[in-house]
Formats: structure tokens, sequence, C-alpha cells
């Protein structure tokens, strides 16, 4: 299975992601995630993608096009398949990623939009924490941890992102909206688009996701 979640920052994909890895075993690939564990290694890339980041601004293309086409083409995601979650967010990088798996045979199964408000967006990050170690997604009203500060699963402390401030959270509105809404387009327009409603709970977000793809 191959899948793509799109959406605006806070809609809920890497929580989606989560949960279709532990039930389906699909394997995420998280741009984000990808580029948060190269800041925390300390590496170049880490240091070049921190610098767009922080602002809310996109990483550019070349790099995000390079990090992520080294992953799709490994032989774990070509046997496993995989969900792309905020890959891509240009039509530059989808029009990439296309050309990618037309090389490769290996066609998308759905493109899968999760959509909510604004408002929603903004409260759902303004509370989010992450597990440092295993990634877990928290909330502190939706989804607080047993143990505050610490991960139910891991018992490692949480995180908040450096990106979850209001001022960063409005301007990564601003470029989801500027770049990443034509790419929803670009796959309407190819027939693989499904519109999921992501104000519902994830249980029941995860539910429309399924019966959006017919698995
Ligand atoms: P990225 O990490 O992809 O961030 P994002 O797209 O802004 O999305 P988020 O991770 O913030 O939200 P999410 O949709 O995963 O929601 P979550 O499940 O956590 O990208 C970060 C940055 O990296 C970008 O700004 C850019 O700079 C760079 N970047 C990444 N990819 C790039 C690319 N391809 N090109 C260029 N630059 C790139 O949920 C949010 C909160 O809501 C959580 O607290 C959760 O518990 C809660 N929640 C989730 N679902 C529900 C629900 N249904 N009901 C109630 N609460 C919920
Ligand atoms: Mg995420």
């Amino acid at each position: 299975m191959r899948l793509i979640l799109i959406g605006p920052p806070g809609v809920g994909k890497g929580t989606q992601a989560a949960l279709l890895e532990s039930r389906l075993g699909l394997k995420p690939l998280s741009s984000g995630v990808i580029f948060r564990s190269e800041i925390d290694a300390d590496t170049d890339l880490g240091h070049l993608a921190n610098s767009y980041i922080k602002r809310g601004e996109l990483v550019p293309n070349g790099v995000t096009i390079e990090m992520m086409a080294k992953r799709i083409r490994s032989e774990e995601v070509r046997k496993a398949g995989f969900i792309l979650d905020g890959f891509p967010r240009t039509i530059r990088q989808a029009e990439a990623l296309d050309t990618m798996l037309l090389e490769m045979a290996m066609p998308l199964d759905k493109v899968i939009s999760i959509e909510v408000d604004d408002d929603v967006v903004i409260s759902r990050l303004s509370g989010r924490m992450g597990c440092t170690k295993c990634g877990e997604i928290y909330h502190s009203i939706n989804k607080p941890p047993k143990r505050e500060g610490y991960c139910d699963k891991c018992n490692s402390p949480l995180f908040v992102r450096s990106d979850d401030q209001p001022e960063t959270i409005r301007e990564r509105l601003r470029v989801f909206r500027e770049n990443t809404a034509p790419v929803r387009d670009h796959y309407q327009a190819l027939g693989l688009l499904e519109v999921v409603d992501g104000s519902q709970d994830p249980e029941a977000v995860y539910e429309a996701i399924v019966d959006g793809v017919g698995i």
C-alpha cells in the first residue's frame, strides 16, 4: 500500500500515520520527523533545515526531494510500501515523486486529504507534546499523558516543538495555503484524492481513512 497523508499543520497526520503503522503495519515516512532527527544529530542538513523550520518556512525543494528519494527508493520501502506524511508539500516535490514512482512502477493507491478549520489547528498545536524517544504524540487536553511530562509508552521526557509558537503556526498555515493546497488539487485532478473530516476524534478519522482507502 502506498499512501500520502496531506493536510495543514496540526491536522493529525502524524497521529494517523502512527495508527496506520501499529494496526496495519504500514511504514510512515515523515519529512518533518526526518528533519528533526537530523537537527538532533547536529548534521549539516539539520542545520540547514532548522534555519527554515524555526521560521515556519519550507526547506528548499532540492535537499528535501533528495532526502525523501533516498528512502523511497530503499529496498525496505519498495517491499513494505509507505505512508508519506508531510511530503510532497510543493508542486515541484509532487512532480518529482510522480516521476520517481513511475520509474519504479510503484503507483500511488490514494492521497488522503485531512481537513479542518484553522482555529482547530491552532488549538491542537498549542497543546501538543511529543516523546523525545519513541515519538508518541500527546495533547495537554485531548490526549494528556498519564504522568505529566513523561511518555506513557516508554517513560521518556516529552518536549514541545520549537515551531509550535503562535506566530510560527500562523506562518505555517500561510505557507500551507500557498504551496501545499495546490498539491491537493494536483492529486484531485489525477483522481487519487479522498477527503476526510479531521475535526472528528482520532478513532473516527482513522475509520474514515480506512474506508476511503478501501482496506
Ligand atoms: P511537519 O513535521 O510535517 O509539520 P506539519 O505539517 O506542520 O504538521 P504537524 O506535524 O505540526 O501536525 P500533524 O498533522 O502531524 O498533527 P499531529 O498528529 O502531530 O513539518 C515541520 C516543518 O518541517 C515544516 O514547517 C517545514 O519547515 C519542514 N518540512 C517538512 N516537510 C517538508 C517538505 N516536504 N518540504 C519542505 N519543508 C518541509 O497532531 C497535532 C496535535 O493534535 C497533537 O497534539 C495530537 O495529539 C492532536 N490531535 C491529532 N488528531 C486529533 C484529533 N482527531 N482530535 C483531537 N486532537 C487531535
Ligand atoms: Mg506531524
